[in-house]
């Protein structure tokens, strides 16, 4: 059997039925390349009481080890966030169900619903998008059409910021609002806010022009994770939650 756990936000956040299969599991493999925990991996394990090995990337999705030990004993696999959001491991439940391993999905907080933190109501979010850094020959730029195509249905747009842990790649709010500036020639984008470490001790959220929010600073931020979201049109209850993140 394959069970896909999620760990919350910081890492903290199994469910209490996701932590009892995990302890029965014969071997507890873990993810921290798509999002990050607050704690070192070891201490998550020392905190669920099972001996965690973290998986590469690679080693995931290229050579599936979850699934090759899956057919014969029970594997388990935590992920940050919750499990199916906004990572690729939907793939990993979809190649186990082919080749006839039963899957047990336990899901938890994601950023995705965490979100809500900024006040703004998440049914006026339209589609989401990442910022990546650009690579040789490469730059990225559907993302900032996600933004205006939003903007102009007065949706809200949660932006994901590169964060490949495996490559040491850990985007900083304000080279992500850099970016988003570089692109905004037509200056659509009224506001922003960061949030920074959604549901850890040290979460952080402000709100403010481009401008004003990036003009912080790097140092300001603090580690990552961090998101930035673009609001929409913005109703007076936003507005009025919205103040007090404002930027001082
Ligand atoms: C690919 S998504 C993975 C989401 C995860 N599976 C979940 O459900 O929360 C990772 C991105 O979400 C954002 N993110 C994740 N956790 C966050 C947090 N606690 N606070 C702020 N942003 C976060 C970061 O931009 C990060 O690069």
């Amino acid at each position: 059997m394959l069970i896909i756990a999620g760990l919350g936000l910081d890492g903290n956040g199994i469910t209490v039925e996701a932590l009892r299969a995990v302890q029965t599991a014969d071997v507890v493999y873990a993810e921290f390349y798509t999002s990050l925990p607050q704690k070192s991996p070891g201490d998550i394990g020392a905190s669920l009481g099972v001996s965690i090995t973290p998986l590469s990337r690679e080693e995931v999705e290229e050579r599936e080890l979850p699934l090759a030990e899956a057919a014969s004993r029970d594997v388990a696999f935590l992920v940050m966030g919750d499990p199916l959001v906004a990572t690729t491991h939907i793939s990993l439940v979809d190649e186990a169900r082919r080749r006839g391993i039963h899957v047990k999905v336990f899901h938890a907080a994601s950023i995705f619903s965490a979100v809500g933190s900024t006040g703004l109501m998440l049914y006026k979010f339209g589609k989401a998008a990442s910022i990546v850094y650009p690579e040789e020959n490469y730059i990225p730029k559907s993302f900032y059409e996600t933004v205006v195509d939003n903007i102009e249905r007065g949706l809200h747009t949660l932006l994901f910021l590169d964060l490949k842990a495996d490559k040491g790649i850990y985007m900083d709010p304000v080279d992500g609002l850099d970016i988003l500036s570089s692109l905004d020639g037509e200056t659509r984008i009224a506001s922003v806010i960061v949030a920074s470490r959604i549901g850890w001790d040290s979460e952080n959220i402000v709100y403010g022009t481009l401008d004003e929010v990036r003009s912080l600073g790097k140092a300001f931020f603090g580690p990552p994770p961090h998101c930035i979201v673009v609001p929409g049109t913005l109703h007076f209850a936003e507005e009025d939650y919205l103040a007090h993140y404002r930027v001082r």
